[in-house]
């Protein structure tokens, strides 16, 4: 008798037990980014053509789960949607809207004036009058059509260079020093109710983010709105420059703007190059050392990146006040860009969710920086 209780008692503290972690690992799994730091800023995803066409199911649901903004990853760039000069093409953009609007999710407008990604048509035009054409003509139809729809716009990107100076591209040489300002300008026109962002990589480091202090200064010094500065975030979990990035959201903030991490990503994989880019146009050649982890990431590097994302986030909190948004570039590791960037066919690591959309430790010690 005695004997039959107490396998009955232990059968029951197992199930108890069991019951107690199912519980915990399903509430560990259904926490949620944007709801996590609901009060602090918002928490955003680049968006792809198979999400935003609602053909990913299972990504959809852990977008509307957890991310309260999108940016478009490719769609809204200017080959895609301006592919032949004056031809505009909304479908996928207007796609996505109403995703957003039906979930309750911002979109980040990305982007109206960068070097890359451009249409073949302009892209090596001669007539310093037909970029200015295309230039003003591009951005008031983009903007305009998305006014108050779009809730940020990228006006310009990348348009530093690593020295603070401006890159030479087809907008510097045809249209002179004043570009960005008149990016600028055109965008405030024809889109009033939406913010204005000025948006790089690399601008948290001291002479880049010289550049860009000077640039937003003289778009203030114009007259001209801008409402914030994004600071990509495409780093290495391994050496995450916590410091620099603390002096820039300091001095951007000075300037009276809201400061975002637009693309933020931390590859865990060597980089070939001894300075971090996210150059699109860098490219280089990998070898199997190049790829550590084809097979899968030990668990002492989840470790590790989970504690880099930790670090980054604490110091995001200290700075809810000015910090506005939050974006990681993609949902899940299968997603990345960074398996083909800077090298092609590689296996990264660097966003919040697996290959399977499962949590990963970085997400979970995201999550502990909110907790009290
Ligand atoms: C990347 C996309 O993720 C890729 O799919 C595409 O092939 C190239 O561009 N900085 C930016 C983003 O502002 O637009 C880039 O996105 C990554 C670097």
């Amino acid at each position: 008798m005695i004997k039959k209780y107490s396998f009955i008692l232990f059968v029951a503290a197992i199930l108890l037990v069991s019951f107690a972690s199912i519980k915990k690992v399903s509430a560990q799994t259904t926490s949620s980014l944007k709801e996590t730091f609901k009060n602090d800023f918002l928490i955003g995803t680049a968006m792809n053509t198979p999400q935003i066409e609602e053909k990913d199911v299972a990504t959809d649901g852990l977008i509307k789960q957890q991310f309260n903004a999108v940016t478009p990853e490719n769609i809204m760039k200017a080959e895609i949607i301006e592919r032949k000069w004056n031809t505009f093409n909304f479908d996928l953009a207007d796609k996505l809207v109403a995703f957003a609007e039906k979930n309750n999710i911002k979109v980040n407008g990305h982007t109206l004036i960068w070097h890359s990604q451009l249409p073949a048509f302009m892209r090596n035009m001669q007539s310093a009058d037909s970029v200015k054409q295309y230039f003003e003509n591009h951005i008031t139809i983009v903007a305009s059509s998305y006014d108050g729809k779009v809730y940020s716009w990228d006006v310009v990107n990348e348009a530093l260079n690593e020295d603070g100076t401006l890159r030479k591209s087809i907008f510097l040489d045809k249209l002179g020093d004043d570009y960005v300002v008149a990016a600028f300008r055109l965008a405030q026109k024809a889109a009033p109710h939406t913010k204005l962002y000025y948006n790089d990589y690399n601008i948290e480091q001291p002479k880049k983010r010289g550049g860009a202090i000077a640039l937003i200064k003289k778009i203030q010094a114009a007259g001209v709105r801008i409402d914030g500065v994004g600071i990509q975030g495409h780093r290495r979990a391994y050496n995450l420059p916590l410091h620099d990035i603390e002096e820039s959201i300091k001095e951007f903030s000075a300037l009276g703007i809201e400061v975002a991490f637009t693309e933020l990503d931390l590859s865990v994989l060597p980089s070939p190059f001894e300075n971090t880019t996210a150059d699109i146009n860098a490219a280089a050649k990998g070898n199997a050392n190049m790829n550590p982890y084809k097979n899968g990431l030990p668990d002492s590097v989840a470790q590790m990146q989970a504690k880099a994302y930790s670090d980054l986030f604490k110091l995001l909190l200290k700075y809810k006040k000015n910090v506005s948004r939050v974006t990681f570039w993609g949902v899940n590791d299968a997603q990345s860009w960074l398996n083909n960037f800077p090298i092609q066919g590689r296996t990264d690591y660097p966003l919040l969710f697996d290959r399977n959309l499962k949590p990963k430790p970085a997400f979970y010690s995201v999550i502990a920086t909110r907790e009290k």
